[in-house]
């Protein structure tokens, strides 16, 4: 089986990912492209790296699609994918619009009125480690942002096993694609370059869908998140620290036995997981770069008491791109790892 796949607004730095992966992959073919300024162009005019990919941008996707993958914007992504929703398609999204199952969560984070609460209910949170079996029964999934993706995977085994109190710190240090392709002063070279500075210090967009996902991991009281991302010059890659507070006896009092105990935590929770990679060592983003995996290092402190969990991904891959290709493999019963067993490009 061919899927024919369909991306939309695959000119952002996304969409140009899913094309890029998608050129590799056994099982799908690029069926059709749109954009919006750049309809009418071939897509290696607009990407010259894609120069294989010689397909016309167009205003919409040709009819008879077997999958949308959406790279829009929030807002902009609900009102075309409607149709499609309504039609039986199957729809990957990668904008916010459906990953919260509240909708006043939404509209409070993003301060948009929902063009289409009522598929809210239907959707599926896309990150297959975590909801694997309800993505491969779901037609619309809502792909997990970036930061979340790292975030979540670094606190799940320790929130679902019930190891860790419930308030945790989690900051990410985020490549300047995380912006996307539309130009601002926050990636104008001479502001980004040789800088770091947090953002969303008052409460960050992902914040509610780390909380939704990682509460329904265990019958615990609802985690609590500050979450304080900072971008750093570079193009792509998150790394994510998280801290957390051990509870009292969760680990043995030993640092060996501590550390293996979290190990073990780790590699039992992600033991079905193809792109998570628990590692003894601390994590990079070069080591990710271009891949679809997501390093995971467990470390703990008992000095302080604390675990402190450091994972590093690719925004545009496990961040973006290559999760959605993810969740369209399990959607459509395809080997998980389908196109994209590509490793970290290093140095
Ligand atoms: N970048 C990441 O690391 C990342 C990670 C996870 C998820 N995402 C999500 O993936 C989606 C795409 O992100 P991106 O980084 O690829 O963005 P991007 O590179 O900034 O692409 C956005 C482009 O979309 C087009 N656009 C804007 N409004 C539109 C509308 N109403 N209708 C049609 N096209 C519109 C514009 O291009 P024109 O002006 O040329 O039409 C705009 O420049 C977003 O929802 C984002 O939140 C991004």
């Amino acid at each position: 089986m061919t899927i024919n796949a369909g991306i939309l607004n695959v000119t952002g730095y996304v969409g140009a990912e899913i094309a890029r992966l998608l050129h590799n992959h056994p099982d799908a073919r690029i069926a059709g492209v749109t954009g919006r300024s750049a309809a009418g162009k071939r897509l290696p005019e607009v990407f010259p790296h894609l120069f294989a990919i010689d397909l016309p941008i167009a205003e919409s996707l040709p009819d008879g699609v077997d999958v949308v993958l959406s790279a829009l914007p929030h807002g902009a992504a609900a009102e075309h994918l409607i149709p499609f929703v309504e039609a039986g398609v199957p729809v990957v999204d990668l904008s916010a619009d459906f990953r919260l199952r509240d909708v006043h969560e939404y509209e409070a984070a993003y301060k948009v009125t929902h063009p289409a609460p009522q598929m809210l209910a239907s959707a599926v949170f896309g990150l297959p480690e975590l909801r694997r079996d309800e993505i491969a029964g779901a037609r619309l999934v809502g792909a997990s942002g970036c930061h979340s993706a790292g975030v979540i995977l670094a606190l799940a085994p320790l929130y679902a096993s019930g190891v860790i109190e419930p308030q945790v710190v989690a900051d990410t240090k985020t490549g300047l694609s995380g912006a996307g392709r539309a130009l601002g002063l926050n990636v104008h070279f001479s502001e980004a370059d040789e800088n770091v500075a947090p953002y969303g210090l008052d409460g960050h967009r992902h914040v509610p869908e780390m909380v939704q996902e990682l509460a329904a991991l265990a019958e615990q009281p609802t985690p609590r998140i500050t979450f304080v991302p900072h971008y750093i010059p570079m193009t792509r890659g998150i790394l994510s620290t998280c801290y957390a507070r051990l509870k009292p006896g969760a680990l043995s009092n030993e640092p060996a036995k501590a550390r293996k105990d979290m190990l073990d935590v780790f590699r039992g929770y992600y033991r079905n997981a193809p792109f998570v990679h628990v590692s003894e060592t601390a994590p990079a983003t070069k080591h990710v770069m271009g891949s679809n995996y997501t390093i995971v290092h467990p470390s703990v402190n008992l000095q302080t008491g604390d675990a402190v969990v450091t994972s590093a991904l690719d925004n545009l891959g496990k961040g973006a791109a290559g999760n959605l290709v993810q969740c369209m493999n399990v959607m459509f019963g395809l080997p998980e790892t389908a196109g994209l067993q590509t490793l970290g490009l290093f140095p």
